[in-house]
């Protein structure tokens, strides 16, 4: 299936930082995903990585200060620059910010930096304080207002014995900035989903017990409303229907928000026909079987009280199952924690869906609520295992898996 970052040429600045170790683990990301890298290293950034290990893993000579700049007989300091699709600088230390935002150009990362005509991606990475400061922060205000981009930096305990901002982003989420990057570029203009009606569903059901309780699981709603904005971006029109969530409507997109299963089978039925549907919302499988329209109350020496479930409709099955108006493709999802790709094989065929995208919820997985997720795409010719990637790198993958089947489809008719 397709890939933003094939063929991209991306330059990577590696400046002094504990965490310049993880870049190494980025080139070997990009490269897997078809982008060749080429690695450029700043005295500093020699004191944690050696050139031998990126000229290793770029497959390319390492660029360094020690001789490149005056190396005008094989490729000079600006072509290195412009010969890239995208500049990225990670670790982005305090100093090399500083240096950016005054346009000082000292040695060949920097002088790099300035003669570049291509787009700039940082990763910021150093103690909490050096983050914090006025300093740093005016110069990153700069950097943004110049159309430098961000990606982290992340909270978290610092190799120095800190906790807070500081930590650099890590590989798959720098990975999915410069994927979007491409993915934004690519698309920006071309609408290769335009006249595509989607529907996707997102996020939890809530269940009442009473008019103030209500069963619940742990679903945030970030994988699906990821989703629903990946594929509008790429022109589709999207209608989501979602859960209560805490998440801000995606831009471009027509959203229902429902409480319970039977709301959102009611709004997916009435947002039908559609081309495509993707269930990606973590539906209650069984409601509560009470029409309590009074707080439920604590009566002394009664009972506690017991709850009957009653099974919910299966939206998924049943749109899977539709009979006329039955969309193109139908997508659901399986959100196990034991024996996945079992599971979600019998799940598929169970539910009479499509495709089924497979991951991994348990608790030590962070999957619920959290950034990052590892799935596994079943369709009936076979299983896809993507790496683990930021949610909005997943939701744009598998938009363009879309794209691809949409596109499949039309050139056999
Ligand atoms: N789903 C649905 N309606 C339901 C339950 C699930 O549309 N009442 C959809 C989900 O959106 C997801 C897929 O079915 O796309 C699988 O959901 P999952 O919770 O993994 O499976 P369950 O059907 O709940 O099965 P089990 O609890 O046995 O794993």
């Amino acid at each position: 299936m397709a890939d933003a970052l094939q063929n991209r040429r991306i330059l990577l600045i590696i400046s002094g930082g504990i965490a310049a170790y993880k870049s190494l683990e980025l080139i070997r990301r990009l490269r897997d995903h078809g982008a060749s890298v080429r690695a450029v290293l700043t005295e500093a950034g020699s004191k944690f990585v050696t050139p031998l290990t990126l000229a290793t893993l770029t497959g390319d000579k390492v660029y360094t200060d020690l001789f490149d700049l005056t190396d005008t007989a094989a490729i000079g300091h600006i072509e290195l620059s412009r010969d890239a699709d995208l500049v990225v600088v990670a670790p982005a230390s305090a100093d090399i910010l500083a240096k950016m935002s005054a346009g000082l150009g000292g040695d060949l990362a920097t002088t790099l930096l300035l003669a570049t005509d291509k787009p700039v991606l940082v990763a910021p990475a150093m103690n909490v304080r050096m983050w914090t400061h006025r300093a740093t922060q005016r110069n990153v205000e700069q950097l943004m207002a110049d159309g430098i981009h961000f990606v982290g930096p992340n909270d978290g305990d610092m190799a120095c014995g800190e906790f807070g901002p500081g930590r650099m982003a890590e590989p798959a989420e720098i990975l999915a900035a410069i994927t979007q990057h491409f993915s934004e570029n690519e698309f920006s203009g071309a609408k290769p989903l335009a006249g595509v009606h989607v529907l996707v569903t997102s996020g939890p059901t809530h269940e009442p017990i009473d008019p103030v309780r209500y069963l619940a699981n742990r679903s945030s709603g970030k994988q699906g409303h990821a989703i629903a904005t990946a594929l509008a971006r790429m022109g589709a029109n999207v209608t989501l229907v979602s859960g209560p969530t805490n998440l801000t409507a995606p831009a471009g997109v027509t959203l229902k928000r429902v409480e319970t299963a039977r709301d959102m089978l009611a709004a997916c039925q009435a947002a039908l026909p559609a081309q495509v549907v993707i269930c990606a919302a973590a539906v209650a499988d069984w409601r509560v079987d009470v029409d309590a329209t009074q707080k439920i109350k604590k009566e002394a020496g009664a009972a506690t009280p017991s709850l009957t479930l009653v099974e919910n409709p299966d939206i998924l099955a049943t749109i899977s199952k539709l009979k006329t108006n039955r969309p193109d493709l139908v997508i659901g999802f399986a959100a196990e924690t034991e024996k996945v790709i079992e599971h979600a094989i019998a799940k598929r065929l169970r539910k009479g869906c499509d495709w089924i995208v497979a991951n991994d919820v348990s608790p030590e997985t962070g999957v619920m609520g959290g950034d990052l997720n590892t799935v596994h795409l079943i369709s009936a010719d076979g299983q896809e295992d993507w790496p683990l990637l930021p949610k909005q790198a997943v939701a744009e993958r598998l938009a363009r898996s879309v794209l691809t089947y949409i596109q499949n489809k039309k050139s056999k008719a």
